[in-house]
């Protein structure tokens, strides 16, 4: 008898990301389960609730007993639960540690003891810090320059899990662009999405830094990529580390401003642009490895995700757009 995929715990399942893989994953055909300390509410996950296939347990990812509790009968495990962004880590940096690195490390030994394979680590293009060559791109084997509490745990967590080098377990780093759109649980605090509700609202934008290179990519398409990688060939992923977004994605802030000032002409006097020449974050990601490997490619572009949010803003879809439930500092 055919099992199907099997059972996925999602950690962080109603955020921002998670919402999308949780959705992704049941129409995939996965059981599904979810642990969230439901630090942002857990409306996102509300139509899965009474799913057949879907189980939710409130926790956290620091507790042994909460982590048992999700754990049982688990086949694989995509790791988004965070401490997310490098204010939030700023802001309390010893939590940081304890869910970024210690919980993330707990999480993996435990996974381990019951026989989870496949764990599917949310890491973040932000590792890369600022590019040696100011014209060039890194790539997946570039080296690593985090310049900020967030970024040190992202990379410290990847090491770990690369150093593991057990064959009956297949860690999958992905590191993320940044991420923009709307899912179930919106975020308001993502530059795309930040700029775009700012301009919708007729508000004045103080853009820092015009000038500097970071690569974006939609929610959804970055929840897609972490149910490709539970479902592939474990030749093709174990213990390798991917980029997700792509090639064609990278901008400077000021292009991004331009295209949501195509949609939003009238807003063109709101915008100022404050001038900094540093930016320790400063990066033109090459994305073709993922795509190689396991047939990815990107479904919406930036402009997209603007259109989506003026759309969700004019129609009232989205309302009460500065409650801090929607950002993550
Ligand atoms: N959004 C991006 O642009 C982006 C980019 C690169 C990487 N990532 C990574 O993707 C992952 C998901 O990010 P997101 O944007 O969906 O953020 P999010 O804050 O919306 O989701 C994180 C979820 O984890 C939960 N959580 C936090 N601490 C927890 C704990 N100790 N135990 C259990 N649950 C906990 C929160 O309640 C939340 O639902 C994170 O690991 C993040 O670092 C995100």
């Amino acid at each position: 008898m055919s099992h199907g995929p099997g059972t996925v715990l999602v950690t962080g399942g109603a955020g921002y990301i998670g919402s999308l893989v949780v959705a992704l994953a049941l129409r995939e055909g996965f059981r599904v389960r979810v642990l969230d300390n439901l630090a942002f509410g857990g409306e996102a996950i509300l139509p899965y609730l009474s799913h057949p296939h879907f189980h939710f347990v409130h926790g956290d990812i620091r507790s042994e007993n909460d982590l048992q509790c999700a754990l049982a009968g688990v086949d694989s495990i995509v790791h988004l639960a965070a401490v997310v962004g490098d204010p939030a880590c700023r802001k309390d940096p010893q939590q940081a540690t304890q869910i970024n690195k210690d919980g993330a490390e707990l999480l993996c030994k435990q996974a381990m003891e019951t026989g989870v394979r496949r764990f599917v680590f949310a890491s973040t293009c932000s590792n890369y810090g600022k590019m040696a060559d100011q014209n060039g791109y890194v790539d997946e084997t570039s080296p690593l320059a985090p310049v900020s509490l967030y970024a040190e745990l992202k990379v410290a967590f990847e090491r770990h899990l690369l150093s593991l080098g057990l064959p009956e377990f297949e860690p999958v780093i992905l590191r993320f662009a940044t991420a923009y759109g709307l899912s179930p649980r919106p975020r308001f605090d993502l530059t795309v999405n930040e700029f775009t509700r700012e301009l919708a609202l007729n508000r004045r934008l103080e853009v820092f830094g015009g000038q500097f290179w970071r690569p974006y990519a939609h929610v959804a398409d970055i929840a897609t990529a972490c149910v490709l990688a539970l479902a592939a060939e474990p030749h093709l992923v174990a213990y390798q580390t991917f980029n997700v977004g792509d090639s064609t994605e990278n901008y400077q802030k000021q292009v991004i401003v331009r295209m949501i000032l195509e949609e939003l002409p009238e807003a063109r006097n709101l915008v100022t642009s404050v001038r900094r020449d540093e930016d320790p974050r400063d990066y033109r990601v090459r994305f073709e490895k993922f795509s190689s490997a396991l047939g990815f490619s990107i479904t919406r572009r930036v402009i997209d995700g603007i259109r989506e949010i003026v759309l969700a803003i004019r129609t009232g879809v989205v309302s009460d757009l500065d409650n801090p439930r929607y950002r993550n500092s």
